[in-house]
């Protein structure tokens, strides 16, 4: 989700992890939010006001009397502006702070006056983090929706290693489109993304697998994420990181793909099958190392299931269809063939699209006949017009 028209009030408090909050600022900035920052007292201890209104170009709220923006009453107007609050770092001190209702400065008084959704990511030494009376605090906060993200293990300004670090600064804004999304078109909605692509082992160290980079389906399940569904993404090997925030189930092999998958659309209300599956696998693996010792070798190869044909239910069922060749007319049957109710075709030879890349040029087709080819896009962009024809679909059905 581009955070265009999004209002971000972060208040950044003082922790040693403060420095990592103009990272966080200039990430927020640079994805389209209007970031108001509000900076306590402690916090312009360990990171300067200029560092954070150079990356915002706004003005940096640091104290209740002093600077001001627009109006004299700016607790209530970053209050009412804010789309989503972020707390990032959080101290102990205003986690404290906060499940009691103390309000004594701008960001508490922001905090008590909000109705938009609370982040709060605390970041402090161990001993701190673990002390009941946070771990209490903690439990209030949630229990009063709250959003925690974080704290993680990791080494810490003190030199030593425990649970104690702020969250990524990914991680964070993961949570921030998350809570944007809870008034997303997809709320309620319960989704299944297959992305990567499987891998069937020859012997211990060889698997046949194919180039899918998993980007696709990792975009889908984010966009989904971001507009509010509950996500359930089933991940077959890849290299990039996976999304922050959803639930992950790892497989490797087509048969572990459709068993995931056949239990995870029990309850779901749309599958999206984005993972390059392989359609053959070795009768059987080598249980060790294939040596080289004849001059060639064979391989019996045998079919997988068909995850996505053999799937029923009453869902939403969307396939891809990578082609080399007639690509609208193939889609089309493999529509008919699985009984999808969307396809999205993709040109695997055309250079911008396909494995590996950061963008995508497909065709999205209906089962009742809708086409659409639509521009070379962002994967991202690719994501959320998918999704557009999914909630569409969403609500006759269900
Ligand atoms: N798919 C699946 N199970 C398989 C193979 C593919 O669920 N064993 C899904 C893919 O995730 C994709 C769609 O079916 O959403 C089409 O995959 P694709 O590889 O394009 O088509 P195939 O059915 O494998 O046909 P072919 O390889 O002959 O083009």
């Amino acid at each position: 989700m581009l955070l265009t028209d999004k209002t971000v009030v972060l208040g950044i408090t003082g922790s040693i992890a403060a420095y990592k909050a103009a990272d966080l600022v200039s990430k927020l900035t640079q994805a389209g939010a209007k970031v108001e920052v509000i900076m306590t007292e402690s916090a312009t201890e360990f990171i300067s006001p200029l560092t954070i209104r150079s990356l915002t170009a706004r003005p940096v709220v640091t104290g209740m009397f002093g600077q001001s923006l627009e109006s004299a009453i700016e607790h209530v107007a970053l209050a009412e502006a804010a789309d989503v609050v972020a707390i990032a770092p959080a101290t102990a001190n205003v986690i404290s702070k906060l499940a009691v209702g103390v309000a004594d400065d701008m960001l508490t008084c922001t905090v008590l006056a909000t109705r938009a959704p609370v982040i709060i990511a605390p970041a402090m030494h161990t001993d701190m983090f673990q002390n009941s009376i946070t771990q209490d605090n903690l439990v209030k906060l949630k229990a009063r929706g709250f959003i925690i993200v974080g704290p993680v293990y990791g080494r810490l300004a003190t030199g030593t290693v425990g649970i104690g670090r702020l969250a990524e600064v990914e991680e964070i804004i993961a949570t921030v489109k998350q809570a944007l999304g809870r008034s997303g078109d997809l709320v309620g909605k319960r989704i299944v993304v297959t992305a990567g692509g499987t891998q069937e082992p020859v012997d211990p160290v060889r698997y046949i697998g194919n180039r899918s980079s998993g980007k696709m389906g990792y975009a889908i399940a984010e966009a989904a994420r971001d507009r509010g569904a509950e996500v359930k993404l089933i991940i077959a090997p890849t290299s990039i990181p996976a999304p922050a925030d959803i639930e992950i189930t790892q497989v490797e092999t087509a048969l572990q793909m459709k068993e995931a998958v056949t239990q995870a659309v029990t309850q779901a209300d749309a599958l999206i099958m984005a993972a390059a599956v392989a359609d053959y696998q070795p009768r059987s693996a080598a249980k060790a190392k294939i040596k080289k010792e004849t001059a060639d070798l064979s391989l019996e190869l045998i079919r997988t299931p068909d995850i996505l044909a053999e799937v029923g239910g009453n869902l939403v069922k969307v396939g891809f269809a990578a082609e080399s060749e007639n690509v609208v007319e193939n889609a089309r049957s493999k529509l008919e063939q699985k009984q999808l109710d969307i396809i999205i075709a993709n040109d695997i030879t055309d250079v911008d699209s396909g494995f590996g890349t950061d963008t995508n040029k497909v065709t999205i087709i209906n089962r009742d006949g809708k086409t659409e080819s639509l521009p070379l896009m962002t994967k991202r962009e690719v994501a959320d017009k998918i999704l557009d024809r999914v909630v569409g679909l969403l609500s006759p059905k269900h």
